[in-house]
């Protein structure tokens, strides 16, 4: 089974990126895990679509030969980030034949007050536009992160790792139940 992942925060210590690392360590055996980098990605533009440029092509392909995915939002002015968005642009075309296209897909992120709630609030609302498969249950907004993480974006704090263990336990066993219902 093959999970791939990104973030849309690009700094080093970023506690996103800490969630990331956390959760390739809790992956079951036989689960891989690849990060991808939406920073690769150049500006979303209709006109570079009929020659797809080469980072966006390999960025699509990765999706396309995962079983499930991961989104991890900060929350940048009450939203995701504009590198996230622009990576969802691209993925999300053309609509029909999306790679992410009724995949099972989770979200999360850690933030301040609202632990992400409207980054990802509007990521959901995005991926739903192109019929992303976005589980719907458990919600895991990772609340005042500066206090669970340390200051190289390492987590600290064992309730969330139980609640992101969850998470990702979900989205296996959504993969288990799509790829069983695919050789039925
Ligand atoms: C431009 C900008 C806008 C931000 N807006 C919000 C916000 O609306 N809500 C929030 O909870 N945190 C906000 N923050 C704080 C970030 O969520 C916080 O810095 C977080 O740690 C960033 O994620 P990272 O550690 O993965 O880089 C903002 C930070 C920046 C740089």
């Amino acid at each position: 089974m093959l999970i791939v992942a990104f973030t849309g925060s690009l700094r080093e210590k970023s506690l996103n990126k800490g969630i990331l690392r956390e959760v390739r360590e809790m992956l079951p055996e036989g689960v891989e895990f690849e990060v991808l980098a939406p920073e690769e990605l150049p500006y979303y533009n209709m006109d570079l679509e009929a020659n797809e440029p080469e980072a966006v092509s390999a960025f699509k392909a990765r999706i396309r030969q995962a079983d499930g995915a991961l989104i991890v939002t900060p929350e940048f002015n009450g939203g995701m980030p504009g590198v996230l968005k622009n990576a969802l642009d691209w993925v999300s075309r053309p609509r029909e034949t999306s790679p992410l296209r009724g995949k099972p897909t989770i979200i999360t992120g850690a933030g301040a007050g609202g632990g992400t709630a409207s980054a990802q609030a509007q990521l959901r609302l995005a991926l739903g536009r192109f019929g992303v498969n976005v589980l719907e249950q458990p919600v895991v907004h990772i609340v005042k992160a500066w206090e669970k993480f340390d200051a190289d974006g390492n987590l600290q704090d064992e309730e969330t790792r139980a609640n992101l263990r969850a998470l990702v336990l979900a989205l296996i066993k959504a993969v288990e139940e799509q790829s069983a219902i695919a050789t039925a």
